[in-house]
Protein backbone atom coordinates (compact mmCIF):
# COMPACT_ATOMS: atom_id res chain seq x y z
CA UNK A 1 0.00 0.00 0.00
CA UNK A 2 1.34 3.32 -1.11
CA UNK A 3 -0.50 5.59 1.91
CA UNK A 4 -2.49 4.62 4.84
CA UNK A 5 -3.55 6.61 7.07
CA UNK A 6 -5.05 5.24 10.64
CA UNK A 7 -6.99 6.93 13.37
CA UNK A 8 -6.30 10.58 12.28
CA UNK A 9 -7.83 12.96 14.36
CA UNK A 10 -7.14 16.72 13.86
CA UNK A 11 -8.29 19.88 16.00
CA UNK A 12 -8.64 23.50 15.55
CA UNK A 13 -8.64 24.81 18.99
CA UNK A 14 -11.98 23.20 20.42
CA UNK A 15 -13.24 22.46 16.89
CA UNK A 16 -12.63 18.89 15.59
CA UNK A 17 -12.45 19.08 12.07
CA UNK A 18 -11.12 15.27 11.85
CA UNK A 19 -12.27 12.36 13.19
CA UNK A 20 -10.36 8.95 13.62
CA UNK A 21 -10.32 9.12 9.71
CA UNK A 22 -8.79 5.91 8.06
CA UNK A 23 -7.90 5.76 4.08
CA UNK A 24 -5.72 3.82 1.96
CA UNK A 25 -4.36 4.23 -1.56
CA UNK A 26 -2.59 1.95 -3.74
CA UNK A 27 0.31 3.06 -6.35
CA UNK A 28 -1.15 3.98 -9.37
CA UNK A 29 -4.42 4.57 -8.27
CA UNK A 30 -6.80 7.85 -8.19
CA UNK A 31 -8.63 8.22 -5.14
CA UNK A 32 -10.97 10.74 -4.22
CA UNK A 33 -12.71 12.38 -1.64
CA UNK A 34 -16.13 14.20 -1.95
CA UNK A 35 -17.59 15.88 0.72
CA UNK A 36 -19.63 19.24 1.15
CA UNK A 37 -18.11 23.10 2.26
CA UNK A 38 -16.18 22.56 5.45
CA UNK A 39 -16.16 18.34 5.94
CA UNK A 40 -12.53 18.47 6.07
CA UNK A 41 -11.79 17.70 2.61
CA UNK A 42 -8.81 20.20 2.65
CA UNK A 43 -7.98 19.41 6.63
CA UNK A 44 -7.33 15.96 5.50
CA UNK A 45 -4.49 16.91 2.47
CA UNK A 46 -3.25 19.62 4.85
CA UNK A 47 -2.33 16.81 7.20
CA UNK A 48 -0.81 14.54 4.91
CA UNK A 49 1.44 17.50 3.95
CA UNK A 50 2.55 18.45 7.42
CA UNK A 51 0.84 21.37 7.80
CA UNK A 52 -1.87 20.30 10.22
CA UNK A 53 -0.58 18.38 13.16
CA UNK A 54 -3.43 15.69 14.16
CA UNK A 55 -3.82 14.73 18.21
CA UNK A 56 -1.36 11.98 19.58
CA UNK A 57 -2.06 7.92 18.02
CA UNK A 58 -2.46 9.16 14.49
CA UNK A 59 -0.78 7.55 11.88
CA UNK A 60 -0.07 8.36 8.26
CA UNK A 61 2.50 5.72 6.84
CA UNK A 62 4.16 6.68 2.96
CA UNK A 63 5.71 3.60 1.38
CA UNK A 64 6.18 1.69 4.88
CA UNK A 65 7.69 5.14 6.42
CA UNK A 66 5.52 6.43 9.20
CA UNK A 67 5.53 10.71 7.92
CA UNK A 68 2.86 11.75 10.90
CA UNK A 69 5.17 14.09 12.15
CA UNK A 70 7.52 14.96 9.65
CA UNK A 71 8.31 18.66 8.36
CA UNK A 72 6.57 19.52 5.47
CA UNK A 73 9.87 19.81 3.49
CA UNK A 74 10.67 15.96 4.73
CA UNK A 75 7.15 15.22 3.37
CA UNK A 76 8.26 16.45 -0.58
CA UNK A 77 11.08 14.74 -0.38
CA UNK A 78 9.48 11.53 0.24
CA UNK A 79 7.82 12.22 -2.82
CA UNK A 80 4.56 13.62 -1.66
CA UNK A 81 3.44 16.94 -2.96
CA UNK A 82 0.50 19.10 -2.22
CA UNK A 83 -1.37 21.50 -5.04
CA UNK A 84 -3.92 23.45 -2.87
CA UNK A 85 -6.99 24.85 -2.50
CA UNK A 86 -7.50 27.86 -5.02
CA UNK A 87 -4.12 27.04 -7.31
CA UNK A 88 -2.02 30.09 -5.07
CA UNK A 89 0.32 30.61 -8.07
CA UNK A 90 2.80 33.04 -7.79
CA UNK A 91 1.15 36.33 -9.67
CA UNK A 92 3.89 38.79 -9.84
CA UNK A 93 6.11 35.98 -11.28
CA UNK A 94 6.17 34.29 -15.16
CA UNK A 95 5.73 30.74 -15.50
CA UNK A 96 8.47 29.56 -16.02
CA UNK A 97 9.84 30.52 -12.53
CA UNK A 98 6.89 29.53 -10.65
CA UNK A 99 7.51 25.82 -12.30
CA UNK A 100 11.58 26.12 -11.18
CA UNK A 101 10.14 27.16 -7.54
CA UNK A 102 8.54 24.03 -7.59
CA UNK A 103 11.60 22.26 -9.19
CA UNK A 104 13.30 23.84 -5.87
CA UNK A 105 15.01 20.05 -5.34
CA UNK A 106 17.04 19.95 -8.16
CA UNK A 107 19.27 22.08 -9.97
CA UNK A 108 21.36 21.60 -13.42
CA UNK A 109 20.21 18.73 -16.21
CA UNK A 110 17.82 17.18 -13.32
CA UNK A 111 16.04 20.77 -13.63
CA UNK A 112 16.00 21.13 -16.70
CA UNK A 113 14.80 17.63 -17.88
CA UNK A 114 11.88 17.79 -15.51
CA UNK A 115 10.95 21.13 -16.68
CA UNK A 116 11.05 19.92 -20.39
CA UNK A 117 8.87 17.35 -19.19
CA UNK A 118 5.93 19.48 -17.59
CA UNK A 119 6.49 21.73 -20.41
CA UNK A 120 5.62 18.90 -22.75
CA UNK A 121 2.82 17.75 -20.88
CA UNK A 122 1.06 21.18 -20.86
CA UNK A 123 2.37 22.85 -24.17
CA UNK A 124 -0.46 25.82 -23.25
CA UNK A 125 2.69 26.68 -20.34
CA UNK A 126 5.44 26.23 -22.78
CA UNK A 127 3.88 29.43 -25.48
CA UNK A 128 3.07 31.56 -21.83
CA UNK A 129 6.70 30.45 -19.85
CA UNK A 130 7.40 34.02 -19.91
CA UNK A 131 4.33 36.08 -19.12
CA UNK A 132 3.36 36.70 -15.69
CA UNK A 133 1.31 33.61 -13.58
CA UNK A 134 -1.34 36.53 -12.71
CA UNK A 135 -2.46 37.04 -16.48
CA UNK A 136 -3.39 33.30 -17.18
CA UNK A 137 -7.00 32.36 -16.98
CA UNK A 138 -8.14 30.18 -14.14
CA UNK A 139 -7.86 27.00 -16.07
CA UNK A 140 -4.06 28.27 -16.66
CA UNK A 141 -3.62 28.73 -13.51
CA UNK A 142 -4.55 25.22 -12.57
CA UNK A 143 -2.58 23.75 -15.17
CA UNK A 144 0.67 25.76 -13.86
CA UNK A 145 -0.70 25.13 -10.05
CA UNK A 146 0.03 21.20 -11.36
CA UNK A 147 2.54 21.59 -13.35
CA UNK A 148 4.68 23.09 -10.55
CA UNK A 149 3.80 20.33 -8.51
CA UNK A 150 5.19 17.92 -11.06
CA UNK A 151 8.15 19.68 -11.15
CA UNK A 152 8.98 17.98 -7.33
CA UNK A 153 8.43 14.95 -9.32
CA UNK A 154 6.21 13.58 -7.25
CA UNK A 155 5.03 9.57 -6.76
CA UNK A 156 2.19 10.91 -4.49
CA UNK A 157 -0.13 14.22 -5.85
CA UNK A 158 -2.66 15.82 -3.59
CA UNK A 159 -5.02 17.83 -5.60
CA UNK A 160 -7.20 20.02 -3.58
CA UNK A 161 -10.65 21.26 -5.60
CA UNK A 162 -8.69 21.39 -9.13
CA UNK A 163 -11.93 22.11 -10.55
CA UNK A 164 -13.38 24.72 -8.65
CA UNK A 165 -14.60 27.75 -10.23
CA UNK A 166 -13.87 26.92 -13.47
CA UNK A 167 -16.16 26.72 -16.84
CA UNK A 168 -17.35 23.28 -18.03
CA UNK A 169 -14.81 22.59 -21.20
CA UNK A 170 -12.07 23.37 -18.93
CA UNK A 171 -12.84 21.11 -15.95
CA UNK A 172 -12.76 18.77 -18.66
CA UNK A 173 -9.46 19.04 -19.43
CA UNK A 174 -8.41 19.22 -15.72
CA UNK A 175 -9.72 15.75 -15.65
CA UNK A 176 -8.27 14.63 -18.45
CA UNK A 177 -4.41 16.30 -17.51
CA UNK A 178 -5.20 14.43 -14.02
CA UNK A 179 -5.61 10.42 -16.33
CA UNK A 180 -2.42 11.96 -18.04
CA UNK A 181 -0.59 12.11 -14.74
CA UNK A 182 -1.44 8.75 -13.56
CA UNK A 183 -0.80 7.12 -16.48
CA UNK A 184 2.83 8.55 -16.15
CA UNK A 185 3.22 6.84 -13.03
CA UNK A 186 1.92 9.12 -10.22
CA UNK A 187 -0.59 8.50 -7.91
CA UNK A 188 -3.04 10.61 -7.21
CA UNK A 189 -5.33 11.97 -4.13
CA UNK A 190 -8.46 14.06 -5.34
CA UNK A 191 -10.33 15.94 -3.14
CA UNK A 192 -13.51 17.50 -5.20
CA UNK A 193 -16.53 18.86 -4.54
CA UNK A 194 -17.57 17.94 -8.61
CA UNK A 195 -18.73 14.58 -7.03
CA UNK A 196 -19.63 12.98 -10.63
CA UNK A 197 -16.55 13.91 -12.25
CA UNK A 198 -14.33 12.66 -9.51
CA UNK A 199 -15.95 9.27 -8.97
CA UNK A 200 -16.01 8.62 -12.76
CA UNK A 201 -12.42 9.07 -13.10
CA UNK A 202 -11.23 7.03 -9.47
CA UNK A 203 -10.17 3.62 -9.02
CA UNK A 204 -11.10 4.07 -4.98
CA UNK A 205 -13.37 6.94 -3.65
CA UNK A 206 -14.27 8.05 0.62
CA UNK A 207 -17.37 10.52 1.51
CA UNK A 208 -16.33 12.83 3.85
CA UNK A 209 -18.90 14.16 6.13
CA UNK A 210 -18.36 16.65 9.29
CA UNK A 211 -15.19 15.08 10.02
CA UNK A 212 -15.95 11.37 9.29
CA UNK A 213 -15.62 8.71 6.86
CA UNK A 214 -18.97 8.05 5.87
CA UNK A 215 -18.61 5.72 2.72
CA UNK A 216 -16.09 4.06 0.82
CA UNK A 217 -15.93 2.15 -2.55
CA UNK A 218 -15.43 1.88 -5.97
CA UNK A 219 -16.30 5.25 -7.91
CA UNK A 220 -18.85 3.36 -9.78
CA UNK A 221 -20.49 1.80 -6.41
CA UNK A 222 -20.61 5.43 -5.04
CA UNK A 223 -22.49 6.93 -8.41
CA UNK A 224 -24.89 3.90 -7.78
CA UNK A 225 -25.60 4.52 -4.12
CA UNK A 226 -28.76 6.26 -3.65
CA UNK A 227 -27.20 8.08 -0.30
CA UNK A 228 -24.33 9.78 -2.73
CA UNK A 229 -27.23 10.41 -5.46
CA UNK A 230 -29.27 12.25 -3.02
CA UNK A 231 -26.28 14.05 -1.63
CA UNK A 232 -23.69 14.87 -4.36
CA UNK A 233 -25.18 14.23 -7.46
CA UNK A 234 -28.31 16.90 -7.76
CA UNK A 235 -30.94 13.56 -8.38
CA UNK A 236 -33.48 11.83 -6.76
CA UNK A 237 -33.95 8.17 -6.51
N1 LIG B 1 -7.47 27.50 10.28
C1 LIG B 1 -8.64 27.10 10.80
N2 LIG B 1 -9.03 27.51 12.03
C2 LIG B 1 -10.20 27.10 12.57
N3 LIG B 1 -11.07 26.27 11.95
C3 LIG B 1 -10.73 25.84 10.73
C4 LIG B 1 -9.52 26.23 10.08
N4 LIG B 1 -9.47 25.64 8.86
C5 LIG B 1 -10.60 24.92 8.75
N5 LIG B 1 -11.36 25.03 9.86
C6 LIG B 1 -12.65 24.36 10.13
O1 LIG B 1 -12.46 22.96 9.98
C7 LIG B 1 -13.54 22.36 9.27
C8 LIG B 1 -13.03 21.67 8.03
O2 LIG B 1 -12.52 22.64 7.11
P1 LIG B 1 -11.83 22.25 5.74
O3 LIG B 1 -11.29 23.48 5.14
O4 LIG B 1 -10.92 21.12 5.95
O5 LIG B 1 -13.11 21.74 4.90
P2 LIG B 1 -13.27 21.43 3.35
O6 LIG B 1 -13.97 20.13 3.26
O7 LIG B 1 -11.97 21.57 2.67
O8 LIG B 1 -14.27 22.59 2.88
P3 LIG B 1 -14.38 23.37 1.46
O9 LIG B 1 -15.15 22.46 0.56
O10 LIG B 1 -15.16 24.59 1.80
O11 LIG B 1 -13.01 23.66 0.97
C9 LIG B 1 -14.52 23.49 9.01
O12 LIG B 1 -15.50 23.47 10.02
C10 LIG B 1 -13.68 24.74 9.08
O13 LIG B 1 -14.44 25.84 9.50
MG1 LIG C 1 -11.30 22.75 1.16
Amino acid sequence: MMLEINRLSVNYGHIQALHDVALTAEQGSIVSIIGANGAGKSTLLRTISGLNSPKNGGSIRFLGKEIVSLAPHKIVRAGIVHVPEGRKVFAGLSVLDNLKIGGFLYKGAELQKTLDHVLTMFPILAERKDQFAGTLSGGEQQMLAIGRGLMAQPKLLLLDEPSLGLAPIVINTVFKMINEIRDSGVSILLVEQNARKALTICDKAYVLENGYIRKEGTGQALLNDPDVITAFLGESV
